[in-house]
């Protein structure tokens, strides 16, 4: 399987990227801002396993110049896309009140427009069969318990569930499947953001065993779902 994996320098990408690179058969590249953590992944996969194939790219998806030496460089090794994980995210906490117009944009540009821009520029590379998975929050499902601070980010997340109801829709015909996870609690750098206070169940290993077996098999039996993942409020 040809797998690209963003925000795959920490948390829940970082160790779902390893998950995927124990198995030689799939080639991953992954993506992020952070090079120094991308080439401690690279280090840490081949470490683990050394006929892993795990490569990266450095880029921010919320900008679009950048966005597209990320979509050259893959294009360059890949001719066909056979897993697309849109993990990378954003999250500011702040009151509402306390919000700016450029705190907004920083939250849309990643986990909205950033998404939108990636399967876009990726779509002409998607082999049939693809799927594509868009991981979202529960914070984003309507009905959930909601929280303060985070208006920017769970309206953000409610967008990508959308989005991805919209285009399993469009690439139907195409059979590429697009599927949404709706996680809960996983402790990592972003979760200790929002809940300071709180320590969530799952560590992102946890969490990682379960979104990296989605991504291999969820679109057997999914397509323009949303699965809520989550044994905890927050
Ligand atoms: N942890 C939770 O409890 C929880 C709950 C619900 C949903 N989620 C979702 O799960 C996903 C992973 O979250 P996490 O908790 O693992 O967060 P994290 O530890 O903060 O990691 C976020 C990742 O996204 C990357 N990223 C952020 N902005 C980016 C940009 N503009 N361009 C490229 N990469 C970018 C970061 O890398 P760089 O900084 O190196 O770019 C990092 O690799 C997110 O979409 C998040 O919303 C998490």
């Amino acid at each position: 399987m040809k797998i690209v994996i963003t925000g795959a320098s920490a948390g829940i990408g970082y160790e779902t990227a390893l998950k995927l690179s124990e198995n030689p058969a799939n080639e991953i590249i992954a993506i992020a801002r952070r090079e120094d953590h991308l080439k401690s992944l690279k280090e840490e996969a081949s470490k683990r396993n050394t006929s892993s194939r795990l490569d990266y790219v450095v880029g921010d998806l919320s900008h679009e110049n950048s966005l597209d030496y990320v979509i050259k460089s893959i294009g360059t090794k890949y001719n066909a896309i056979d897993i697309l994980i849109n993990n990378a995210g954003h999250l500011i906490n702040k009151p509402f009140e306390e919000l700016t117009g450029e705190d907004w944009l920083a939250v849309y540009s990643t986990n909205v427009f950033g998404v939108v821009n990636v399967i876009r520029n990726m779509l002409p590379l998607m082999s049939r069969n693809a799927h594509i998975v868009n991981i979202s929050s529960m914070g984003g499902m309507r009905g959930s318990a909601k929280f303060k601070g985070l208006s920017a980010y769970s309206s953000s997340k409610a967008a990508l569930i959308n989005i991805t109801e919209c285009l399993a829709e469009e690439f139907k015909d195409r059979g590429i499947a697009v599927n949404c996870l709706a996680l809960g609690s996983v402790q990592t750098e972003m979760f200790s953001s929002a809940f300071p206070s709180f320590k969530a169940a799952l560590s992102s290993k946890d969490m990682a065993a379960y979104v990296a077996d989605f991504a291999l098999n969820g679109n057997k039996y999914f397509n323009g779902k949303v699965i809520p993942v989550s044994n905890s409020t927050p």
